[in-house]
């Protein structure tokens, strides 16, 4: 091997090492089959790079030129699927310089100054949040849309509402269903939030201690669509609190996206009957001819435990690390990888699954006339009548327990019945036991009366198209 050929070595930190890597140490501390996805916003980083070396005096612009020139080709042969990934590669930063050596040469060996992989993931693993999280948010509307059409389109539908899932008051389907969007639209805002802190570009920090080159780290940020810089090079090497509040709003997008999943098993269910999800979205049995299973909400239910693992996972690689930069950094990636993909999907699928959503209205709203759920408006029609809640709420108690005594429901109740528990009942009381007035009071900020559901609905759409 000549001395110039041992410059550029196969591994690129190889010079103060006398013995090879052991090839099983090769395997364990590689990355290069997580991180490759990182390909894009490698070169985009690199590019950048150049461009603020270029500015700093440190290349000649012919050299930038050609370095830049060497990793778009490198780009494209990756995306083409005609790069060689080669096991020696500890991750991708390695395997594209290294490839950028052989396509240019010595000038190849200059993209590195100023730089350490440190930084330079660093920055990798923000570009590629920013964007992932721009597709969650859109994921997110998207999920959104389906349910205010679904709600728009089934207005008039009333089924029980339920604590502790015992039938308790009647509201809208559609009151319901907005529930998920107001969730969803905390989910975007946690998301927003994180972005902000993702939009950091910490380039410059070198491997820990900043850099020697009098680089603009200002004017890479510029170039790169970074509205701040990272103040403290020990600091941005080492934080990677932008993946962990992206994993934290993750895991709360999959409870909220389980909570439905959950609710739509339920409503599918013979038992309720209350839903039936399209057949497209649903599996059969290999022994009983007569199943049809909600194979996709049971999935999207168990993903959430994944999706809260990975968040889990960070957290702990986090916790206790001296500073700065250390190796277990490098397990950030998998987690948050396999997070992200498996919340795209299951709100890619959830937004389909309610498009395809039938609602059995009739079996709703029987539902929501039968096991007293218009006690609450006897009790507050007492009220009315002069009588404390406390006592009114006792009476009423009092009734539903005759009436189940005796097999009934409440909606056949007659004045003389009602009068047998207290005077304070008149003719007007029965008029309190219709589903549809016992919706219409609910007429305050959030209530579930149609005029007031019509109202959020309409904003929440004009919010949506706003943002779409
Ligand atoms: N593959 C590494 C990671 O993902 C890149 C940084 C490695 N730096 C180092 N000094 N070993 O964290």
């Amino acid at each position: 091997m000549t001395g110039r050929r041992k410059t550029w070595q196969k591994k690129a930190w190889a010079g103060r090492f006398r013995g090879k890597t052991d090839p099983k140490v090769e395997a364990f501390t590689s990355s290069l089959a997580v991180d490759r996805r990182l390909y894009r916003q490698d070169i985009a980083g690199s590019i950048a790079h150049c461009r603020t070396l270029q500015r700093a005096g440190v290349l000649a612009r012919r050299e930038a030129e050609k370095l830049i020139a060497g990793l778009h080709r490198i780009e494209r042969e990756i995306s083409e699927g005609r790069f060689r990934f080669a096991p020696e590669h500890e991750d991708i930063h390695m395997a594209i310089e290294a490839r950028l050596i052989e396509l240019v040469g010595d000038v190849g060996g200059k993209l590195h100054t100023g730089r350490s992989r440190n930084d330079q993931v660093a920055l990798d693993l923000r570009l590629y949040l920013r964007e992932e999280v721009a597709g969650l948010l859109a994921g997110l509307r998207r999920f959104q849309e389906s349910l205010v059409a679904l709600a728009r389109r089934e207005i008039s539908v009333v089924m029980p509402g339920y604590t502790h899932l015992q039938r308790a008051q009647p509201v809208l389907l559609a009151h319901h269903l907005l529930a998920y969007v107001e969730m969803a639209e905390r989910d975007k805002g946690r998301l927003r939030d994180a972005l902000r802190r993702i939009n950091v570009m910490p380039l410059g920090s070198g491997a820990l201690a900043g850099t020697n080159y009098p680089l603009d780290r200002e004017y890479t940020a510029r170039l790169l669509g970074f509205p701040a810089v990272s103040q403290n090079s020990l600091d941005a090497v080492s934080d990677r609190d932008f993946v962990a509040e992206t994993l934290a709003a993750l895991a709360l997008v999959m409870a909220h996206a389980s909570r439905f999943a959950e609710e739509l098993v339920l409503w599918s269910s013979q038992e309720f009957g209350f839903v039936e999800l399209p057949d497209a979205f649903c599996t059969g049995s290999s022994m009983m001819p007569q199943k049809k299973n909600p194979d996709v909400p049971e999935l999207i239910r168990a993903k959430t435990g994944r999706v809260y693992g990975h968040l889990l996972a960070l957290l702990t690689v986090l916790k206790g690390l001296p500073l700065s930069y250390n190796r277990d950094l490098q397990e950030d990636k998998a987690p948050v990888f396999d997070a992200l993909e498996t919340v795209t999907g299951c709100l890619g699928l959830l937004a389909s699954l309610v498009g395809g959503l039938s609602v059995r209205r009739r079996a709703m709203a029987r539902a929501a006339t039968a096991g007293f759920l218009l006690a609450t408006e006897l009790a507050d029609y007492l009220v009315l009548k002069g009588v404390p809640f406390r006592r009114a709420h006792a009476v009423v108690g009092r009734i539903v327990r005759d009436r189940m005594d005796r097999g009934k429901d409440l909606a056949d109740v007659s004045l003389d019945d009602l009068r047998s528990f207290s005077r304070a009942f008149e003719k007007d009381a029965l008029d309190v036991l219709s589903v549809e007035g016992a919706l219409e009071r609910k007429a305050s900020i959030g209530g579930t009366a149609r005029k007031r559901v019509e109202a959020r609905l309409k904003v929440l759409q004009k919010e949506l198209r706003a943002e779409g």
